[in-house]
């Protein structure tokens, strides 16, 4: 019981109670992630039904809350496991949830410095630390966000202040074909009418072509409109294509354009052996959209954005109050100057505990393994004549779609997806590839090893073979 007077502030006996409730709640669901199946959705409306519930209001018990959540974690998507092959994993580092429970529970304001100027600190040490392994100048600086779509809308914003000024209806952006949605969201969000959207042409590999781009320019500019922005693919989410960086900024910067990487898959394979040759160029963009809940295996609500004139992102951001005159002395700069938020969390610990915890070559030879389990399953498959191979990974997602007539591609691909999954060993996505219906394999949780990426390739050959001999 809670002999505290005042609700709100449990004795520190009950507290004590609770926090090493949650501890053992959370470190067995963290010991079992293993052998969780890959998912499960077995009888989950009703399960959300009982949440369907009016707010009480009198206090319940945690032990009896902690017994509803734990039905409740487990019906779900088993996105930390390491069995989860679809869309873009990450796993979930749990030094960065220690990292969090310090954040929320000290509770200290991180919207401007002077409000914690070492803890400030601690979150600028590691965006300069992210900003040194993409390559960044010094001068550059960036942001930490909630993800990859926020970061790639504040690049906009940022490119747009920069490069139009608030005039900016005649403006041309080039994404290409395989350019995830949230960028061209991300420029209707900036106020872009959608014309200004341009989608280049892709290659045989899915990476934008690079004459394309400067035919585009060329011919916008006749027509009077205005290209300032390029966005470039740093691992697409379809295939993990990475756009010939090199070409693209010669010609986007030959062109007066600002470049901005989406990275958000892959910047982080910089930091893999061999990384800073296989995306050469990351380092010449004007801006990088990172997402540390994918390539850094942080749990999920970290992206960064990089900008490498820092000037810049504040120049885009900045606001003043005549109420926080009190925080924000002449010429010093908080993390509201450089995003659209104010108050936030402390999201630095989140990379500086696990960083600092495992040290950076932990970390390196995770991206390593990821590039070779990938390269492995493909080459497993690849050898076998029921699969039709989509591109070699250039990163680590491996594309692919069974052979066969169009209805047997369309009708008998859902089909091996629904085989593969319902084992529950491993969790695969499908995506429509060159308007064809295709599978995923992407590794990149650091709880994925070569035994599961080896019982995903044995259950996609003998469900192959099952369905089509
Ligand atoms: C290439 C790419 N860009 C951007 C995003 C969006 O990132 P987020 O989901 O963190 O908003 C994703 C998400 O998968 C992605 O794969």
């Amino acid at each position: 019981m809670n002999a505290s007077p005042f609700p709100l502030e449990p004795e520190p006996a009950e507290l004590e109670a609770q926090t090493r409730a949650v501890a053992d709640f959370v470190l067995a669901h963290v010991a079992s992630l293993g052998e969780q199946p890959s998912f499960d959705l077995d009888g989950v409306e009703a399960l959300q039904a009982s949440f369907r519930e009016p707010l009480p209001e009198t206090a319940r018990l945690l032990p009896g809350l902690l017994e509803r959540l734990g039905p409740a974690i487990a019906k779900t998507y088993n996105t930390a496991g390491p069995g989860y092959l679809a869309y873009i994993p990450g796993g979930g580092v749990y030094a960065s949830a220690l990292a969090d429970f310090i954040a929320t529970a000290t509770n200290r304001y991180m919207g401007v410095t002077a409000a914690a100027p070492v803890l400030a600190q601690i979150e600028e040490t590691s965006i300069a630390w992210l900003c040194t392994l993409m390559g960044m100048p010094a001068g550059s600086r960036g942001i930490l966000t909630s993800g990859g779509s926020l970061s790639n809308f504040s690049a906009l914003v940022t490119a747009r202040e920069e490069r139009l000024g608030e005039d900016f209806q005649d403006a041309s952006i080039y994404l290409s074909e395989e350019t995830h949605h949230c960028v061209a969201k991300a420029a209707r969000l900036a106020g872009f009418p959608r014309a200004s959207v341009c989608r280049l042409p892709t290659d045989a590999r899915f990476r934008l072509v690079p004459e394309a781009l400067e035919a585009a320019i060329r011919e916008d500019r006749t027509l009077g409109r205005r290209p300032f922005l390029v966005v470039v693919n740093v691992g697409t989410t379809n295939t993990g294509a990475v756009d010939p960086l090199p070409e693209v900024v010669r010609i986007a910067h030959e062109h007066g354009l600002w470049v901005h990487a989406d990275a958000a898959y892959g910047g982080f394979f910089r930091l893999a052996p061999g990384g800073e040759a296989l995306l050469r160029g990351l380092e010449d963009c004007d801006s990088i959209t990172l997402d540390p809940h994918k390539g850094l295996f942080l749990p999920y609500g970290l992206g960064a954005l990089l900008v490498r004139d820092g000037a810049a992102l504040v120049r885009a951001h900045r606001g003043s109050a005549s109420y926080v005159q009190d925080v924000t002395a002449e010429g010093s700069l908080g993390f509201a100057d450089l995003s659209p938020e104010l108050s936030r969390d402390f999201r630095g610990l989140r990379v500086w505990l696990p960083l600092m915890l495992h040290g950076l070559a932990a970390f390196r030879e995770q991206l390593g393994e990821k590039l070779d389990l990938a390269r492995w399953a493909y080459e497993r498959l690849r050898d076998d004549p029921r699969f039709e191979m989509l591109d070699e990974p250039q990163l680590s997602v491996v594309a692919f779609r069974l052979r066969g007539t169009e209805e047997d591609v369309e009708r008998l691909g859902p089909e091996l997806l629904r085989r593969v999954n319902a084992r529950r060993r491993v969790f695969l996505s499908s995506t429509r590839i060159g308007g064809r219906y295709a599978l995923r394999l992407c590794v990149l949780s650091f709880r994925t090893h070569a035994d599961r990426v080896h019982d995903a390739v044995v259950a996609l050959k003998e469900e192959a073979n099952a369905l089509v001999g």
